[in-house]
């Protein structure tokens, strides 16, 4: 059976209040968003963490940090680690989103290093890759996403334990309302499981790609549809709960 994961990525927004009231009306809405067969997970910002595990107790979605810092510990002041991200059970993490790429000089390295982290505290990644407009204009999309594939992923073995996904998010689809056409990431999708099953062979069948830029209810449906698209990677339309619901509802009609 299909697996769907709907992940909300909700960068620096939502104060308190405003992810209180996110979480009521999804428990609220219960009915409309259940389902074992969808993972549901939504990254808040690092101070409201523990609080979004409380209340998200019950409504079916798990709890996923933005980022997550390169060292165990230290003298590093502003930075977390997934050690202290553990001690609170947050089960997700995302990894190399393409705003810590742009503002913050993250590369394959750091992703890397990252990733390590939080293997050794048992979180699940979510390793973000993509290509620029620029790239994507030059015709190196494939060669990109190969280049960032084999930087993150070479000599790394597939832990069996682990939920790793991998989302595919075009640089220039990211809060541009300029979505990648069903088919273009399909075929995005189709060569990250290809370069991926050349690493780990077989094993790589089972990680799930979501794919992320501009997703909302209108084009989910389409995307979802796709043979290598297994979910959903959400900025702006995971901010508004009636949309998220709306996606959920969305992905539950096609499994
Ligand atoms: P967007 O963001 O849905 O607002 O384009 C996606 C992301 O950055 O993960």
């Amino acid at each position: 059976m299909k697996r769907y994961i709907i992940a909300g990525n909700w960068k620096m927004y939502q104060n308190l209040l405003e992810m209180t009231s996110f979480f009521n009306t999804i428990k609220s809405n219960l009915n409309k968003i259940s389902n074992p067969h969808i993972t549901k997970i939504i990254c808040p910002v690092f101070p409201l963490l523990q609080k979004a595990i409380d209340i998200s107790n019950g409504s079916e979605i798990f709890i996923g940090a933005q980022n997550v810092s390169q060292h165990d510990k230290g003298a590093f002041t502003g930075e977390v680690s997934a050690n202290i991200l553990k001690s609170i059970n947050t089960p997700y993490c995302i990894i190399g989103h393409s705003e810590r790429r742009q503002y913050f000089n993250e590369n394959e390295e750091t992703i890397r290093l990252k990733w390590m982290q939080l293997r050794a505290e048992s979180i699940n990644p979510i390793i973000c890759i993509g290509e620029t407009l620029e790239q994507r204009e030059n015709g190196e999309t494939f060669s990109v996403i190969e280049s960032q594939l084999k930087g993150i992923f070479s000599d790394m073995d597939i832990d069996t334990q682990e939920d790793l996904l991998v989302a595919y998010e075009p640089v220039w689809a990211i809060g541009t309302g300029k979505t990648a056409t069903p088919e273009m990431a399909q075929e995005v999708h189709a060569f990250i499981r290809k370069t991926l099953k050349s690493f780990y062979g077989d094993k790589a069948v089972k990680i799930p790609l979501l794919y992320g830029g501009s997703v909302k209810p209108n084009n989910i449906k389409d995307l979802l549809m796709q043979n290598d698209i297994d979910g959903a990677l959400v900025g702006g339309a995971s901010l508004i709960v009636d949309n998220y619901i709306e996606m959920i509802t969305i992905a539950g009609e096609l499994l």
